[in-house]
């Protein structure tokens, strides 16, 4: 198999999100099937370790974004999870048959992105939702809240969970050193470029002044996280739908909620509807069943997982994934950048016969 043409599906495959751009895979061809690894990239600092919930999230998008091209390119390709895809060596891999001279490239993972913008308040085609709605995977489906009634139910969860994850030090950490404050920082690849991010003129300023931690919990004393949890939601509040991806929460579960999630942002943003994911839900109470929560906020996060359930009508084994806010956009944002192909593909055969 020709190694540009692998390189090429590598780099399809590195289009796929993840919790601030941290890009925690690595995909390695032996010249028969490429394995999707755990790259723990700067480690230290990693909030989503190997078998997060994050992070297998985002191997679930990379596996959709590589069937994209199997698809695209009509070839044949047998998957494999392993028994225990959470160990990350590997959590997936596909063994490609033959590959046609030309690449074809799939439109899905190139046009897909975030969008942090406001959305226009007209409603998204009913044919469509319907047609989404319907969409599963393994035992992810998705709920679509449309209703105002329900939409700020949801929107009230995200600001709850906003608070508490503004009064976490590890995630206020691990935000401030995903940002990238300039187009040379935004370039190394990873992170999230502050123009991305949508802030009102300021709002770099305002972030590189509460970078300190110290600080902003000082000024969290003086209400500042609620006032950011506040602007956080109301986005949410106002937006035409309220994707939601359910599912089970064993690690080979969560991997099918992330492909879920990933068609589904590729189907609308090929519509040109805009999405937006917000996480902080899912991970508070991720974080409160694992007794992680930030103290002080423990009765809340109850009542939030309680309602969570409620609203969404989940089953005893679901939970949240991912809650994808989407509406046509008003502006088209800033794209992420990715990491240089030599960090996330390796050629193990050349590594190897280097060995020697
Ligand atoms: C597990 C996961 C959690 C995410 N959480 C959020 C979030 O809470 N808010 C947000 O704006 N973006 C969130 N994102 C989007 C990522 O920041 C985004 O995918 C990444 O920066 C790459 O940008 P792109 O989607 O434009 O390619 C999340 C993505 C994943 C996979």
């Amino acid at each position: 198999m020709d190694i540009n043409w692998v390189r090429k599906l590598a780099a399809v495959a590195a289009r796929a999100p993840s919790a601030d751009n941290t890009q925690p895979w690595m995909l390695r061809w032996n010249g028969d099937e490429v394995a999707i690894v755990f790259a723990g990239r700067d480690r230290a600092k990693s909030v989503f370790p190997v078998d997060s919930h994050a992070t297998l999230i985002s191997v679930g998008a990379v596996i959709e974004n590589i069937q994209a091209v199997i698809s695209a390119n009509a070839i044949s390709a047998e998957w494999r999870l392993p028994a225990a895809p959470e160990t990350g060596q590997p959590y997936a891999s596909v063994t490609l048959h033959g590959a046609p001279a030309n690449f074809v490239t799939p439109e899905g993972p190139l046009r897909r992105h975030t969008n942090r913008f406001p959305f226009r308040s007209d409603a998204l085609p009913e044919g469509l939702l319907d047609q989404l709605g319907n969409y599963h995977e393994g035992p992810s489906r998705i709920s679509l809240l449309v209703d105002p009634v329900e939409k700020s139910r949801m929107a009230r969860l995200v600001q709850v969970c906003s608070e508490a994850r503004f009064c976490t030090e590890e995630l206020h950490e691990w935000l401030i050193s995903s940002l990238r404050f300039t187009p040379a920082d935004a370039a190394r690849g990873d992170g999230l470029d502050i123009a991305s991010l949508g802030l009102p003129p300021g709002g770099r300023h305002f972030f590189r002044f509460i970078a300190n931690w110290k600080r902003m919990a000082s000024l969290n004393r003086l209400g500042l996280h609620k006032l950011m949890a506040l602007i956080e939601a109301s986005l949410p509040a106002k937006a035409p739908a309220l994707l939601c991806i359910i599912g089970q929460g064993n690690p080979r579960n969560i991997i099918c909620g992330g492909r879920l999630m990933e068609r589904v942002w590729m189907e609308l943003n090929l519509q040109g509807i805009g999405v937006h994911p917000y996480y902080v839900v899912t991970d508070q109470i991720n974080r409160f069943s694992t007794g992680k929560v930030t103290a002080g906020f423990e009765a809340r996060m109850s009542k939030v997982e309680e309602e969570t359930r409620t609203l969404l009508a989940l089953q005893p084994r679901e939970m949240l994934h991912m809650i994808l806010r989407i509406g046509y956009p008003k502006l088209s944002p800033v794209r992420s950048e990715r990491l240089p192909l030599e960090t996330i593909f390796q050629d193990a055969r050349a590594s190897s016969s280097a060995l020697f």
